[in-house]
């Protein structure tokens, strides 16, 4: 399988999705495990790899065959530089990506043990700067599938930048991630919410370690108003819940090396099929498969499959009605 980015022009009939979000440069540590308060440990190697989890979720829509545009920030620094290219690559639109001088392209430390979990401290950097200008925004959310955005740039930027695309009327797909109280007034102008269980427990207060568990606090979520609520689990693939109840989607069993944007290229595949007009549950399917793959490889934006990978491999289990 090869995720190799290539320069390309989307094809002009593809979904277009708009990504509100961050863009970090990963510093990524290898390590046996990760260390003990005190403890030093010797890692086994170091990588500059571009991340951010905005960036991923666009990249990932890329790969998927959307046509992407990115609003967001990078430091007047070889980081940002960087980071734009690699998005160019992609063939995702960066007009509204805006560089700010005198502020270093945010930054994000990840551990990653030999199992393939990670550990991420964030430094946002540029991406605190991040300003909603509302009459662009409405501009470019016209035609738009979907609004996706996440909480690695300000609250009240994203909060504003929501209810713009609701007053559009362009869908929003939010993931709250890293997780923070949604504000009353903003559920109700989100289509789609994708949590992973620890995320579910801090918005909904119950637990959602388990695919019952986590169907429960699906459908507690998607009360406030929501459309859909997908609730990732890792390795055990994710509960889709809607209108017609919940449904578990189990995951192909794969051997992970690095979960890093797992979470962000099944988002980015889900966004494009729904964009595609592809049913909830092929979708979330999709999203599975591609996160599937992603985890396979190291880094979060060189493992992030493409289109035509994602739809040769293997086809999870069926899905069980909860
Ligand atoms: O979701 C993975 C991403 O989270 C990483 O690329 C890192 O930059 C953080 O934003």
């Amino acid at each position: 399988m090869s995720s190799k980015p290539s320069s390309r022009s989307p094809d002009p009939s593809a979904p277009r999705i708009v990504v509100l979000g961050s863009l970090n440069m990963d510093l990524v540590l290898r390590v046996p495990h990760a260390p003990a308060a005190g403890e030093t440990l010797t890692g086994h190697s170091i990588a500059t790899i571009p991340g951010g989890k905005g960036a991923n979720q666009a990249v990932s829509c890329a790969r998927e065959g959307a046509q992407v545009r990115m609003i967001g920030c990078v430091g007047g620094d070889a980081h940002g530089q960087a980071l734009r290219e690699s998005l160019e690559r992609d063939g995702i639109d960066t007009a509204a990506l805006r560089t700010v001088d005198g502020e270093p392209t945010g930054t994000a430390l990840i551990l990653v043990e030999d199992g393939g979990q990670n550990r991420i401290v964030i430094i946002p950097g540029a991406n605190a700067r991040v300003e909603i200008d509302e009459a662009a925004l409405r501009e470019q959310l016209q035609g738009a599938a979907f609004l996706v955005t996440q909480f690695e740039t300000p609250m009240d930027q994203v909060a504003r930048a929501i209810s713009v695309a609701h007053e559009a009327g362009c869908k929003v797909l939010l993931n709250p991630s890293p997780v923070q109280a949604i504000a009353e007034p903003l559920w109700s102008r989100i289509d789609t919410l994708v949590v992973n269980e620890i995320e579910a427990q801090t918005l909904c207060g119950q637990s959602a370690d388990s695919p019952e568990e986590a169907a429960l606090a699906g459908k507690a979520l998607r009360a406030k108003g929501i459309a859909r609520v997908v609730v990732t689990l890792g390795s055990r693939g994710a509960v889709a819940i809607d209108a017609d109840g919940a449904r578990h989607h189990p995951a192909p069993t794969v051997q992970a090396v690095d979960t890093t944007a797992a979470g962000d290229t099944f988002l980015g595949a889900l966004a494009v099929a729904l964009g595609e007009g592809q049913s909830f549950d092929e979708a979330v399917r999709l999203g599975i498969r591609a996160a599937a793959l992603c985890i396979q490889q190291p880094g979060a934006q060189p493992s992030i499959p493409q289109c035509a990978a994602v739809l040769q491999s293997p086809l999870p289990p069926d899905w069980i009605t909860l």
